[in-house]
């Protein structure tokens, strides 16, 4: 072989290691309608998919498009959690779709994981119960009367399915690689933390029966909490993140804290191996690094949505906007409220 030759397959290398990047099945996100991936060979075309995941897809062509809402929850909710934060999870039309964040081990990338392991338990789970695949419906295993004396009745979430789902499909890529490298340690850690974050919330929700609504029977059911709970668990999380490193324990490699006075992390716990970057300024080699630069921000705030963290020091500008609210509302009877349209001038600052 030329040396040329030898570089050309080095680069080559390098190149499918770096675009073929644990999340980005996100990436389904970008297909635009329901009932998009219809049939096994559908599988075979969608961008993001790795091989054993193409594989997956062709043996559970009816749970792709639940994956593909997995994927949209994800975004979506990453998106609300992180608004005020330098980093505010945009993404890109390329993959992966977060740019070149998820691809480090911090604890925007711990987020990344956690949330979209959840979101495929999730959206799984919830057509599952919807009736629209299947493969699985209702969870039967809750059934009878309960201690408390209600009848266990109604369509109970089958979270078990939908998280045996998520591992198979989310975890596939860290999995194949034995769980030798740091990196797919804390992925596969913060995965199955994201989709405990559903387990931990579930609950009972009950209907009552008898004559004009006393509850001489109550019938429950198993249900999972609206996602947004589970994002704001998981963003808890992100908060008091972990920072971890790998140490061999026998022949098991484990992650444990970095700091040895701090205590062990739990399941629960969301881990990272590097520090964050700043996420000050635009930079055209990191994909996904947009800087705040424009962005809003607010004057009172020590926060870091208050300008003097969010702008970095730059300082902000400060426009006069019009807002149109609804005010002066009455109700009228009956049963309506009408408002007025008020416009006022509000204060806007954006970062320099
Ligand atoms: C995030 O901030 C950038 C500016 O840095 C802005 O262009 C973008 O619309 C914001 N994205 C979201 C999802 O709010
Ligand atoms: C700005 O921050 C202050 C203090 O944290 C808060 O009370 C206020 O609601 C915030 N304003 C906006 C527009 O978010």
């Amino acid at each position: 072989m030329s040396e040329e030759c030898v570089l050309r397959c080095v680069l080559m290398l390098c190149c499918a290691l770096l675009s073929a990047n644990a999340s980005n099945w996100l990436y389904l996100a970008k297909l635009s309608s329901v009932g998009s991936i219809r049939d096994e060979e559908t599988c075979e075309r969608l961008r993001g998919l790795i091989q054993r995941q193409v594989q997956i897809c062709k043996r559970s062509v009816e749970v792709m498009d639940a994956v593909r809402r997995g994927a949209q929850l994800a975004i979506d909710e990453c998106q609300f959690q992180f608004r005020n934060r330098r980093w505010n999870c945009s993404t890109l039309e390329t993959m992966p779709v977060f740019g070149k964040i998820v691809t480090q081990s911090t604890r925007e990338a711990a987020f990344v994981y956690a949330i979209s392991a959840a979101s495929v338990a999730f959206a799984v789970t919830r057509a599952c119960s919807s009736g629209e695949l299947e493969k699985c419906g209702c969870d039967h295993n809750v059934h009878g009367v309960s201690p408390e004396g209600f009848q266990w009745s109604g369509c109970s979430d089958n979270i078990a399915y939908g998280v045996a789902f998520s591992q198979s499909f989310v975890d596939v890529r860290e999995r194949s690689k034995g769980q030798s490298s740091n990196r797919a340690l804390m992925n596969l850690h913060n995965n199955e933390a994201g989709r405990k974050a559903i387990l931990s919330h579930m609950r009972v929700e009950c209907k009552c029966h008898g004559v004009s609504g006393s509850c001489e029977v109550k019938t429950c059911w198993k249900a999972m909490p609206p996602f947004r709970k589970v994002g704001n668990a998981i963003k808890e999380k992100f908060d008091g993140a972990t920072e971890v490193e790998q140490r061999k324990t026998g022949t098991t490699k484990v992650l444990m804290p970095r700091n040895s006075q701090f205590k062990p992390h739990t399941d629960e716990d969301l881990v990272y191996l590097e520090p964050s970057p700043d996420f000050c300024d635009h930079d055209p080699k990191m994909p996904g690094m947009f800087g705040t630069v424009g962005r809003q921000c607010n004057r009172t705030s020590k926060a870091i949505d208050g300008c003097e963290l969010m702008c970095c020091g730059r300082g902000f500008q400060t426009q006069e906007v019009e807002v149109v609210d609804r005010c002066s509302c009455k109700f009228h009877w009956c049963c309506y409220v009408k408002c007025k349209q008020c416009r006022k001038m509000v204060e806007m600052h954006t970062c320099r």
